[in-house]
């Protein structure tokens, strides 16, 4: 998405980052439609005419103009929250385009699905089973539930990310599963529409997708063949993107990958991908604000955003790469790359090699469309910082920057 622009530096679709970095101010973030759109379109051309849905995991980005793009391009979405629900069904999804996944729902945020239909609540323990059950009986209605099992498989991510090992929080061991379904048929409250895994994100190659998906679809003829009335496989989101340019598996390669292990399944097979569609396609834009070198020691970079911009590389160690705009001549030089938060953990990178830049000059740090405006903060009392989706060689500000005043407006 950002390429070169003749003279005036990196442009996003061919809309010149300076320019978006003037009428927003920095530190923003930049999305492009177009990188969105093709990501989606991938995904969703894996399936070929197998009957499928792709519920968009807003957790990666729910900025509403990103969610409206995608609910455009025939997207269902993905819930982790009621917070997210109501995003959705603000942005134009009907309950039953929406699942609701999340590991400690709360009572009323049960019975509000329930009683919206949305379409199915990814349940995450036997309790909850339990207690929708109760709920959904008690108002004469059915909630509609995929079982969330976890298949102890390695996901080879980040241990922070990876959520199928039996150690994790999440899900219902697999062996229990089939007892758990059998249950269900035989509760008033419940109506088990579908089997549902997802084993973590930033997942780099097929093998644990593919062993995942094929323990679920199993699980799923199993279930068929006992006479449970399954809709679906929900196989989760979890594909992973090249941070550092390192080859990744391609999006329909890894469609392809679950329709294979779906077999011949006459089910309809979901997914939940967040970051494969939204990752790549999001610049953070700051201004470097200072450059010290410490005589015999180290030479930092700090610019106007930090770990309430991105949290990623405080959280996991995470990579991203860091150019700076309109590149100066000169040698590269190792540099630490640092935000202002009064935290060490505030650093975008360590001995990174860079080009020589001055204070005043605009950087990128590249694919933070996922899990980067959602996870920012106010911390320090910074306000969150602006965003815009650039399209068809134009940019909307689809959020403007947040006040002091805003900020303050919840206190006495
Ligand atoms: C249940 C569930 N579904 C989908 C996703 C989206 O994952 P990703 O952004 O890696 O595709 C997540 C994120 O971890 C998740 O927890």
């Amino acid at each position: 998405m950002a390429s070169a622009f003749p003279s005036r530096g990196l442009a996003v679709d061919g809309v010149p980052v300076a320019d978006l970095a003037g009428a927003l101010g920095t530190p923003c973030y930049v999305y492009s439609a177009a990188a969105i759109r093709d990501a989606y379109r991938e995904l969703d051309a894996g399936f070929d005419d197998r009957a499928h849905a792709i519920h968009y995991a807003l957790k990666a980005n729910s900025t509403l103009a990103i969610v409206r793009l995608l609910r455009g391009l025939g997207a269902h979405a993905d819930a982790n929250s009621m917070g997210e629900v109501d995003v959705a069904l603000r942005c134009g999804f009907a309950p039953h385009e929406i699942v609701f996944t999340g590991v400690g729902k709360s009572r009323d945020e049960l019975e509000r699905a329930v009683m919206l239909g949305v379409h199915a609540i990814n349940v995450e323990s036997p309790g909850e089973l339990d207690r929708l059950d109760q709920l959904a009986a008690a108002r004469g209605v059915q909630a509609r539930v995929a079982l969330r099992v976890n298949p102890d498989i390695d996901a080879q991510s980040h241990p922070h990310i990876s959520t199928g090992l039996r150690d994790n929080k999440f899900g219902v061991p697999i062996d229990l599963a089939t007892g758990l379904f059998l249950d269900m048929t035989r509760r008033p409250g419940l109506r088990p529409v579908g089997v549902h895994i997802h084993i973590g994100s930033q997942i780099t190659t097929l093998a644990p997708l593919a062993k995942a998906a094929e323990a679920a679809s199993a699980l799923a003829r199993t279930l068929v063949s006992a006479g449970v009335p399954l809709e679906q496989i929900d196989f989760g989101g979890g594909l992973g993107i090249s941070y550092d340019e390192t080859p990744v598996p391609d999006r329909r390669a890894y469609v392809r990958t679950l329709v294979e292990a779906a077999g011949d399944i006459g089910l309809t097979l979901a997914i939940e991908p967040g970051r494969s569609i939204v990752g790549p396609a999001g610049l953070l834009v700051s201004t470097v604000v200072d450059v010290k070198h410490v005589p015999g020691g180290r030479r930092f970079v700090v610019l106007d955003a930090g770990m309430t911009e991105l949290m990623r590389q405080a959280l996991y160690g995470a990579f991203h790469r860091i150019e700076p705009v309109v590149p100066r001549e000169g040698e590269a030089v190792p540099c630490d790359v640092v935000g202002p938060i009064c935290e060490s953990t505030d650093r975008f990178a360590r001995d990174r090699a860079m080009t020589p830049v001055e204070v005043g000059d605009l950087v990128v740090v590249r694919d933070v469309g996922a899990y980067g405006a959602v996870l920012g903060s106010t911390y320090l009392r910074r306000p969150l910082p602006p965003e815009a989706l650039v399209d068809g060689g134009t940019f909307t500000t689809i959020r403007r920057r947040q006040t002091l005043d805003e900020l303050l407006q919840l206190e006495v």
